[in-house]
Parts: C-alpha cells; structure tokens; sequence
C-alpha cells in the first residue's frame, strides 16, 4: 500500500520503531492486529509503507509524531540528578542539562547518587536497541570503595558475583590506587541491571562510596565536565549502533 511519494517511503513497522512507540517485532503485532491506520485507513499489512514526514499514522487512535533529525548526546551527569524525563515530586532530573528536543530522553540511567558518561537521544529505536538484552556493549566504571579488596575480592568481581538476580557476567577489574581506608578501582560490564556495580562491591564487603561511568562501549566521557554535554559524531553513532560482540572486546 502506496500513499506518499516514492523515495520517502518507509515500512511501518520501521516507522514505529522509530518513535519510540515499540520495537519492530512488537510494531508488526501492533500491525497484524489493525490497531494501526494510515491516513484513516487501518492496514494489516506488514508490507504497508507510507512517508513519516507527512502521513497521519494512528496508532489506537493516537498520533505517532513525524520523525525529528536524530541527535545523540553525550552528557556528564553529576550526581544528585535523576536519570528520567520527569518525576512526579519534581525532583532534579538530567532534562534541565541538556537543550529541550522534542522527544529527547535518556538511554538507560544512572543511578542518583552515580555521576558519569549519560547518552540520551530523540531516536527511539537507537534506544530500544541498546537497552534490550541482547546489545552487549561495555559501560567502565571508576569506583571509589571503602578499604581494600585483596586480589580475591577482586578475582570473584571478575569472574563472577552471586546476585539475587543471578551470577554476574565476566567483568574487567582493576586497582588503580589505595590509600588510608579507601581504594580506587575501575570495572568493566557488559550487563545493565539494576545498581549491578554497588551490589558487586557490597558482595565482597566493599561498599561503593563514589561511583563514575567513564565509557559505554567505544564513546568515553573525555574531558567533559559535570553539567557539560556535547553531541556524538556521526562515526560515535555508527559505532553505537554496530556494537562490537562481548566475545570481541573481552580479553
Ligand atoms: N551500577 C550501579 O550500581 N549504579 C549505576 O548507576 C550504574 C551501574
């Protein structure tokens, strides 16, 4: 099914994916299910094409808004943020950082207390891709612990921690200094799950003090100070969205 010109056709499924509104799997169920119109036409087709920038697609009657140039940014949060578009006891949160975008939001979070390396974007296929499962990509970590894991300790992080959700994947693990009670180490994860690096360091009874992501996969934090943001180059997105596997980047 036909409706705009030619060149700027894309699939539905892509459309909606595209949105944010659900991942192409999802969008053709969404499809199949005739819960999708086209210029007031529903369509089961999972052929159907139409041109985002000027068709009327509804979907259960709503609008899905015409696509925004895609834009990725890089964004120090510092700590004390909350990684959300909004939050409902207006709370702070890493939106008043960064410039107002149409349909901008964080990909993933950072914990409150945790400061660091925060892409966000507009494209919300970009974000159902790196935040489902199967995208491995590594986020580094400075953690700033209390005392001083033995090489043990730090065996087990690597190797694997017994979590309440499950054994942690292999993880790189390295002491960059200690001092007095307290000891600085960087950590590599290729999981997301929920305060995943202070629930390891609580596992071995170091708990985290202060915790910095300082890279997700090949985009570093660099130079960037808290509250500072910059947009990713076109070859930073490429990368993101061909990550290299975990069978590549582990040692
Ligand atoms: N691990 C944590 O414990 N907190 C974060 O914010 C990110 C990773």
């Amino acid at each position: 099914m036909i409706f705009e010109s030619m060149d700027k056709l894309q699939r539905l499924q892509k459309i909606l994916a595209r949105a944010g509104i659900a991942s192409r799997r999802a969008a053709e169920k969404l499809i199949l299910a005739g819960r999708v119109s086209i210029n007031g036409e529903v369509t089961r087709q999972l052929g159907a094409k139409a041109d985002p920038t000027s068709a009327v697609i509804l979907v259960d009657g709503r609008k899905v808004p015409p696509p925004a140039a895609p834009i990725v940014l890089a964004l120090h949060k510092p700590a004390g943020y909350l990684t959300t578009c909004q939050d409902e006891r207006a709370r702070r949160t890493v939106m008043a950082l960064v410039p107002t975008v149409p349909g901008l939001h964080p990909i993933g979070r950072l914990d409150y207390a945790t400061g660091g390396l925060l892409l966000l974007t507009n494209d919300g296929e970009l974000t159902l891709a790196i935040t489902h499962p199967s995208y491995k990509i590594s986020k580094a970590y400075l953690a700033t612990v209390t005392g001083i894991p033995s090489t043990a300790a730090l065996e087990r992080l690597r190797t694997g921690i017994a979590l309440a959700d499950g054994l942690t994947a292999p993880a790189i693990v390295q002491m960059i200094r200690s001092s007095g009670n307290q000891a600085v180490i960087a950590i590599t994860i290729w999981e997301g799950r929920n305060r995943q690096v202070r629930r390891m360091f609580e596992a071995i009874a170091h708990p985290v003090r202060q915790l910095v992501r300082v890279a997700i996969g090949p985009i570093a934090l660099g130079n960037l100070r808290p509250g500072q943001w910059r947009n990713l180059i076109p070859h930073e997105v490429k990368l993101l969205r061909n990550p290299p596997s975990m069978r590549e980047t582990l040692p």
